[in-house]
């Protein structure tokens, strides 16, 4: 069964599923997206995940291609084309076609709208095996990366430092040597001192959903938290690290740089967290 592609209208075969050579998100970069879970036929995090979709959209002007509820519609019929039930949806929405010129077309083109589909695995009963290594880098992105742009060539470049150093993700920090976020994740630190951080919402991260989501996990387990950066002297000396994201759902790393974290397995809170995250992908 060939992969079915929603294009603009129309639902095609990946192998038809094209654009214009014109399209801005092509030219320019000029456009945003989002990555959904499914999950059993459920999107998680959906509600957080179209906030952020239309805040993306305000904030770099888009055009809105069609209501939240006509693209859920379209969302379900994909997967069903598709036939995943559990797996990914990536949605990408750009400016649309128009003859080459930076400012933005006038008039307004018709936004581009596509979205894919593919089956991924359940998340493990276990943590243990659902772990990866990470190493720091520069964080070299600009400066907002709060919209879920389409331009992650720094992204890119660094999940590819990473995996030529034989790990999974890049920790970015920023020039004050803070850590940002991962190159396609938000992350958290439980420090020596036990508290459990990660950074404030500003310019500089992406307001994760599975983050948002967490929180509210964080609060339920009691556990000691501070929405505050950390360094990346107090990121090496950390207890535990790990990262969320709808791709990645609760994940210790387990070394860094080459070097253990504290006892180089999945911890407490990370399990604790996750063991949250399964039984809310199960309530719905
Ligand atoms: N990435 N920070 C960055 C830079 C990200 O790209 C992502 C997600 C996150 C976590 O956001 P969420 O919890 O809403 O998935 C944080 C997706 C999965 C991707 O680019 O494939």
């Amino acid at each position: 069964m060939p992969r079915i592609a929603y294009v603009n209208g129309r639902y095609l075969p990946l192998a038809d599923a094209t654009v214009n050579i014109e399209d801005r998100g092509y030219q320019f970069g000029d456009g945003i997206y989002e990555v959904f879970f499914a999950y059993r036929g459920r999107l998680i995090d959906e509600a957080l995940h179209f906030a952020r979709l239309e805040r993306s959209r305000k904030e770099m002007s888009l055009a809105a291609p069609m209501s939240e509820a006509a693209l859920r519609v379209v969302i379900h019929e994909l997967m069903r084309r598709n036939r995943v039930e559990t797996g990914l949806v990536y949605l990408q929405l750009t400016r649309g076609v128009a003859r080459r010129d930076h400012a933005f077309p006038h008039p307004v083109p018709r936004p581009a709208l596509v979205l894919t589909v593919r089956p991924k695995p359940e998340p493990p009963q276990m943590l243990d095996g659902w772990s990866a290594a990470a190493i720091t880098l520069a964080d070299e992105r600009w400066g907002r990366c709060d919209i879920k742009s389409i331009n992650l060539l720094p992204n890119v470049l660094a999940r590819e430092a990473a995996k030529r150093a034989g790990a999974l993700e890049a920790i970015l920090f920023d020039s004050a040597g803070m850590v940002t976020e991962g190159a396609s994740s938000s992350v958290w630190v439980v420090g020596a001192d036990n508290v459990l951080r990660t950074r404030g919402l500003d310019h500089h991260v992406l307001p994760g959903c599975t983050r948002a989501a967490v929180l509210e996990d964080v609060a339920a387990e009691g556990l000691e938290f501070r929405e505050e950066g950390v360094s990346l002297e107090a990121l090496r000396g950390a207890r535990e690290v790990f990262i969320t994201s709808a791709t990645s759902f609760v994940k210790p790393i387990i070394a860094l740089d080459g070097v253990p974290v504290g006892n180089g397995a999945p911890g407490l809170v990370a399990s604790r967290l996750y063991a949250r995250y399964l039984a809310r992908l199960k309530e719905g």
